[in-house]
């Protein structure tokens, strides 16, 4: 089964610049080898995450690592749910870190597309990611 989850979070205390792009490489660098696709975005201090793939998976690393990890906290989930299809496996690698503002405009783009699919949690993820980068 396929499952996809999707939260906010806040950063516990600052990252440095250095430190969020360690962060991020890390997540791309280790979903894409697992096979987890998604994105994830950071805009001043928070986070928004959507990730999918197998569904044990998935589950294992919100509630065992992401969930747990100390960087963040007030992390709410927007939500959680079997899903029909990947969605992300065909943008970049999988799974991007997005926090250069010259990347946002694509993943929008793909999120425009994505919204025409016939898939009521995409529609949910491009309008939150929307508003959750509105502040840009
Ligand atoms: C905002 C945020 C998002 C994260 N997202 C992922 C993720 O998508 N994939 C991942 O493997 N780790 C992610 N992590 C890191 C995990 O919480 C944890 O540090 C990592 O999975 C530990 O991996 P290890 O047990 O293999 O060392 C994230 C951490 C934070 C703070």
């Amino acid at each position: 089964m396929l499952y996809g989850i999707c939260y906010v979070s806040t950063l516990r205390s600052p990252l440095d610049s250095h430190e969020l792009r360690e962060l991020f490489v890390f997540c791309a660098t280790k979903n894409i080898a697992e096979n987890v696709s998604g994105v994830l975005l950071h805009n001043s201090g928070n986070f928004l995450q959507y990730f999918e793939g197998d569904e044990l998976k998935i589950k294992e690393l919100f509630y065992s690592k992401i969930k747990k990890d100390t960087r963040h906290k007030n992390i709410i989930t927007l939500f959680e749910k079997e899903i029909n299809d990947l969605y992300f496996t065909g943008y970049k690698a999988g799974f991007t870190s997005i926090m250069e503002d010259n990347q946002i405009g694509s993943l929008r783009s793909y999120l425009n597309l994505l919204k025409y699919l016939d898939s009521s949690e995409m529609e949910a993820l491009s309008k939150t990611v929307n508003s959750f980068l509105s502040a840009k």
